[in-house]
């Protein structure tokens, strides 16, 4: 059973007139296979933009379903709505802009928001925020207030927040596309670090080529295909 795995996946937005009405259809994602391996692979994914890449992400964690063909996260089909809690435990997401999935006011009340919601106990909650800033290198900021921290230590944030929900798959869309070389150095090296220690599959979506060369599989996405 693949971590994730996609078989002719299609899928289209309604296009709409200003007063909303249906007028049309857009196809981002134009039969897409795809197939990764369980455990700390690592897989990239380039390509120019408006080429289905955000498209495909969302398909990943079960934001949208295929309107064609099929996408099972962790051997679930995303079509199954009584499977998009253990999918979207299954595949953690990390987005583009840090401020818009930060919403804590201290660094480890933010980690520790994923576990609550999954009902994790306290106690346990705690171990797992503490760990999961140690691995993205944050531990010593756990006491701030993430607006007091760089674009790169949000993202690490952000990154320790999704691990902190123990996923077995973290799919990362364009998480250094706002930061300064530095800063994508720092995610970058986080994420890393994840996959080697934790074994978690790598799913990246990115824009710099000197951030895929240790990648497993890489894929080209042009007009929604590969
Ligand atoms: N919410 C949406 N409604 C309609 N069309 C969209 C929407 N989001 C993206 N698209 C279109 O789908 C195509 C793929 O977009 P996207 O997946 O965001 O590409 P990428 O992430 O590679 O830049 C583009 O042509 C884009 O304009
Ligand atoms: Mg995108």
């Amino acid at each position: 059973m693949g971590m994730i795995r996609a078989e002719k996946l299609v899928f289209e937005y309604d296009k709409r007139d200003e007063e909303g009405n249906v007028i049309g259809s857009h196809r981002a994602i134009d039969g897409v296979d795809i197939d990764v391996p369980q455990g700390g692979s690592f897989v990239a994914i380039l390509g120019h933009n408006g080429s289905g890449k955000s498209t495909l992400a969302k398909h990943m964690n079960a934001i949208l379903v295929p309107t064609g063909g099929t996408m099972w996260v962790d051997g679930r089909d995303t079509k199954d709505p009584n499977e998009l809690w253990n999918i979207r435990q299954s595949a953690g997401m990390v987005f583009q802009n840090p401020d818009n999935q930060i919403i804590g006011t201290v660094v480890e009340e933010e980690v520790g928001f994923g576990p609550e919601n999954l009902g994790v106990p306290t106690d346990e909650i705690w171990k797992r925020v503490e760990n999961s800033l140690r691995a993205v290198g944050m531990l010593e900021r756990r006491k701030d207030s993430p607006n007091k921290l760089s674009g790169g230590q949000k993202q690490r944030v952000a990154i320790a927040g999704v691990i902190a929900m123990e996923p077995k798959c973290i799919v990362l869309d364009e998480p250094t596309a706002m930061l300064d070389p530095n800063g994508r150095k720092e995610v970058i090296e986080a994420v890393e670090q994840l996959r080697k220690e934790k074994n978690v599959t790598v799913i990246l979506i990115t824009h710099y080529m000197e951030e895929v060369i240790d990648a497993d599989q890489v894929f080209v996405m042009d007009e929604g295909m590969w």
